[in-house]
């Protein structure tokens, strides 16, 4: 019987091929990277063809590694990098302008016109989002706006919008499905979170046709099946969701109140807040965790831009350390007495401070200052980030009166990997955090939602059986220490954002 279940991770800088067993150990995994292409500043793209390409060819090698045929899986998941848009000709398959990625600032003005208008309002109460370039909407409007002739073609049907799942899913069927999931779908600015469908009164503020639009299923849903000669014989798609939803439920984040915040490009902090949207007053966003068997859970989400991409500057950009994993022993020979700190604004600030247009900066250098402080003060921004989000986390959790805050953050993600990174993480937040066994979370919600479907895993609250700590950190920074850092931090945002 078909026993294992592929899972797709197409996320911002590589994608990913990860083949599970029913008990959720790993068989196999593939990983490519693509090019990121920067034509402008601000402006973050990725070729559609490339975000195909590495996907086809990391399953391949992932089923070749395991030695095993089509007809030992039982489904593919998919996940994906988020909001990144594609727009594609319904003809020929292929797409009219490059991804334009989440990352994108090229819409800022946009986002800035619409807000002045007055329009953020309806916004929010719409899709649960605010208006900043991050999300979709703007970036399809700008697409249909620049490629000549774009426009008119939408409007006649002749092209069709996806986020990266949606894009996916159409070349891995050949053309026959066009359709994403419900988390993916409440990324757009298009979706309306309460009622579960496009919003008409969005499409018209955004100037989106809806008949770009793919259809929305849950996330453990039928999406079709893919081209036999893909992969030797057909293999049935059956689980969707965005790469942080799909984080969550890896997680086992399932009841409300459980947290849990991921490490990759950037950091997302997701709470869930079970069959409630609580509207924030701090500046998150209120999304869809998942739907899974006509149950549609809420989450509140922190959206943090640059995370693990500003180890990677470390490494690429000012090339002081050789690999990622240099940067936590760099760090720790850092002299405790300086008080250097970056804010790694390198694509504008997402939340709680929604600015676009801002850049990075770093405070506090003296002539004794070395790549080891530029490390430590790295790896503390994303600390320091992530203490802002769980605040305004616990700030809207008890307005909501939902009760006591949740008290222990799950975390996953390539910056999880450093113990250094995650003990400064509990003590900045001032909160333990617990690491599990399996930190491919993201690839194990895709493979969850496909395996639940085609019942090999069993309903989520079982599931949650399966996750296993790896390792529990527990706070242990004096108060003191931990106020005078907060505090040289929030002074550091406040003089970049108010300068
Ligand atoms: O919202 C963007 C997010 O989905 C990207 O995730 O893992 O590439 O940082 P990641």
């Amino acid at each position: 019987m078909s026993s294992h279940i592929l899972a797709i991770d197409q996320g911002t800088t590589s994608s990913r091929a990860i083949l599970f067993r029913p008990d959720t150990s790993i068989a196999a995994e593939a990983q490519q990277e693509f090019a990121q292409h920067f034509p402008s500043s601000g402006w973050v793209e990725h070729e559609a063809e490339d975000l195909w390409n590495t996907t086809v060819s990391t399953c391949r090698q992932a089923i070749a590694e395991a030695g095993i045929g089509p007809a030992d899986i039982a489904a593919i998941g998919i996940t994906n990098q988020r909001e990144t848009v594609v727009v594609w000709d319904r003809q020929s398959g292929r797409a009219i302008y490059r991804a334009i990625v989440w990352q994108d600032r090229r819409t800022a003005a946009h986002s800035a016109r619409l807000k002045g208008e007055g329009h953020e309002e309806l916004v929010t109460a719409r899709t649960g989002l605010i208006l900043d370039p991050y999300f979709s909407a703007t970036k399809i409007g700008w697409i249909l706006d620049h490629v000549p002739g774009a426009r008119k073609r939408a409007e006649r049907g002749e092209l069709a919008f996806g986020t990266v799942d949606s894009w996916l899913l159409w070349r891995l069927t050949g053309g026959k499905v066009h359709a994403t999931d419900i988390t993916n779908a409440s990324r757009t600015s298009l979706f309306n979170i309460h009622e579960g469908r496009w919003d008409d009164d969005m499409l018209a503020l955004f100037g989106v046709p809806r008949s770009m639009l793919p259809e929305v299923k849950e996330c453990a849903d039928d999406f079709g099946e893919t081209l036999p000669e893909l992969f030797g014989g057909p293999l049935p798609i059956r689980g969707v969701a965005g790469d942080q939803q799909a984080a969550t439920i890896g997680q086992a984040c399932f009841e409300p109140g459980m947290i849990k915040s991921t490490y990759g490009t950037g950091c997302f902090a997701l709470l869930n807040t079970g069959e409630t949207v609580v509207a924030s007053a701090n500046r998150l966003l209120s999304t869809i965790a998942y739907q899974i068997d006509g149950r549609r859970c809420y989450a509140l989400e922190g959206s943090i831009f640059v995370a693990g991409a500003a180890v990677q500057w470390l490494r690429d950009g000012i090339g002081i350390i050789a690999s990622s994993a240099e940067s936590e022993k760099l760090a720790e020979a850092a002299d405790a007495g300086q008080h250097v700190y970056l804010v790694p604004a390198f694509v504008g600030l997402g939340a709680p401070y929604w600015e676009p247009e801002v850049r990075g900066a770093m405070f506090g250098l003296t002539r004794a200052t070395t790549s080891a402080e530029i490390a430590l003060a790295t790896l503390e921004s994303v600390s320091y980030q992530t203490a802002d989000l769980i605040d305004a986390m616990h700030a809207d959790w008890q307005a909501s009166g939902a009760g006591a805050a949740p008290t222990v953050l799950r975390v996953d993600g390539g910056m999880s990997a450093s113990n250094f990174f995650v003990q400064r993480l509990a003590d900045i937040i001032a909160a333990p955090v617990d690491r599990p066994v399996v930190r491919e979370t993201t690839a194990l919600g895709a493979a969850y939602l496909a395996g639940y479907k085609s019942g090999i895993f069993p309903a989520p609250e079982h599931f949650a059986d399966l996750w296993r700590l790896e390792r529990h950190f527990t706070p242990s920074m004096p108060a003191v220490t931990r106020e005078r850092k907060l505090a040289g931090w929030r002074d550091a945002v406040w003089r970049l954002t108010m300068a």
